[in-house]
C-alpha cells in the first residue's frame, strides 16, 4: 500500500486582506506533489494576495496556511528564508535586469543564494536555458530578445535553484497565441521533469484547462468552485459559466467593493470641498 502523499501547500479556512479590506475569506485549498494547480478568477479578484499568502509575504488574518508542513504563521527570520527558497517564484511582469544578458539573468539566484563554482553555475544555467529552449540566447542582451523570450528566461530564473514548488503569476498576459501554448507547455513540461507542483495564477481558461491537474476559482471574496478542469467544464453554476465563457452579462460584479476606508476617504474629501 502507497501512503498517501502530504499536500505541499494547505490553505484551512483563510481570510486574507489589507488594512479594512478583506480580499478573501473561508479560504480552502491544497496542492499535492507533482500537481499543477490553477488559482483562477477576474481581475482584482485577489489571485496575486493568494500567491503572497503562499510565500509569507502576507500573513493569513484567519486560518492556517501551511507550506512543506510548515504553518507559516510561525515562521520568522532564517526559517522563513529557508522556505522562501524552495519556492520559485514568476512574478507578475516578470521583471528582467535590463542591464544583465539572458546568462545572467538566469545566474543570479544562484550567485545570491548558494556558493557553487563558475563551472557549476555556468552547466546549470545553460541547463536550465537548454530546457525553456533558449540556451543558444545565453549571450543576447535583455533589449535582444522578444517578449515571449523574455517570459521563457524569467522561467528559467524562476527555476534555476531547482524548487520543490513554482508560483506563477499571470505568465501568459501579453503573450501572442504561440508564445501561449509554449509557455504552457513549458510550465506543465518543468513541474514534470522537475517532480514539483506549480501554482499557476491566470485567467486565461482554454490555456490553463489544457494543463492542470486541479482548478480553484475565486471571485465574490471566496471560493467560487473547485475540481478538475473536466468536473468545472461539466457544472451547471452560472457564476462558473459566466468566467468559464467570458460572458459580460451575468452574475460577476463590476463594482470594486465599499470599504470604510473609501467612506473615510470621501468624508475628507467633502469635508474639504
Ligand atoms: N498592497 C495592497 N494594499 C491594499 N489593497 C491591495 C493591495 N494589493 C492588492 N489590493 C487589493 O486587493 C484586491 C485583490 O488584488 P489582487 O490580489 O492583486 O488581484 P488579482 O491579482 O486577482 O488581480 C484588489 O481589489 C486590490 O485593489
Ligand atoms: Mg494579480
Amino acid at each position: 500500500m502507497t501512503p498517501t502523499p502530504t499536500p505541499l501547500v494547505t490553505f484551512a479556512d483563510v481570510a486574507l486582506g489589507y488594512g479594512d479590506f478583506t480580499v478573501l475569506r473561508d479560504i480552502d485549498l491544497q496542492v499535492m506533489p507533482g500537481q499543477v494547480v490553477a488559482m483562477m478568477g477576474g481581475s482584482g479578484s485577489g489571485k496575486t494576495t493568494l500567491l503572497r499568502a503562499v510565500t509569507g509575504q502576507l500573513p493569513a488574518r484567519a486560518g492556517t496556511i501551511t507550506v512543506f508542513g510548515r504553518d507559516m504563521a510561525t515562521l520568522r527570520g532564517e526559517a522563513l528564508r529557508e522556505t522562501r527558497q524552495r519556492m520559485g517564484v514568476l512574478f507578475q511582469g516578470g521583471a528582467l535586469f535590463t542591464d544583465l544578458d539572458v546568462f545572467e539573468n538566469v545566474a543570479f539566484p544562484l550567485r545570491e543564494h548558494t556558493c557553487i563554482s563558475e563551472q557549476q553555475i555556468l552547466e546549470r544555467v545553460l541547463d536550465k536555458l537548454e530546457a525553456v529552449g533558449l540556451r543558444h540566447a545565453a549571450h543576447l542582451r535583455i533589449a535582444e530578445i522578444s517578449g515571449g523570450m523574455a517570459r521563457r528566461v524569467a522561467l528559467a530564473r524562476a527555476i534555476v535553484l531547482e524548487p520543490e514548488l513554482i508560483l506563477y503569476d499571470e505568465p501568459f498576459a501579453g503573450l501572442d497565441p504561440i508564445s501561449l501554448g509554449i509557455t504552457a507547455q513549458l510550465i506543465r513540461g518543468m513541474t514534470d521533469k522537475l517532480g514539483c507542483a506549480s501554482i499557476l495564477i491566470t485567467h486565461d481558461v482554454a490555456e490553463s484547462f489544457a494543463i492542470v491537474d486541479q482548478v480553484y476559482l475565486i471571485g465574490q471574496g471566496r471560493l467560487m468552485a473547485h475540481g478538475t478542469p473536466a468536473q468545472l467544464s461539466a457544472a451547471q453554476d452560472d457564476y462558473l459559466q459566466q468566467f468559464l465563457q467570458g460572458k459580460p452579462d451575468g452574475p460577476i460584479g463590476f463594482h470594486y467593493p465599499l470599504t470604510p476606508a473609501f467612506e473615510r476617504w470621501l468624508a475628507a474629501r467633502r469635508g474639504a470641498a
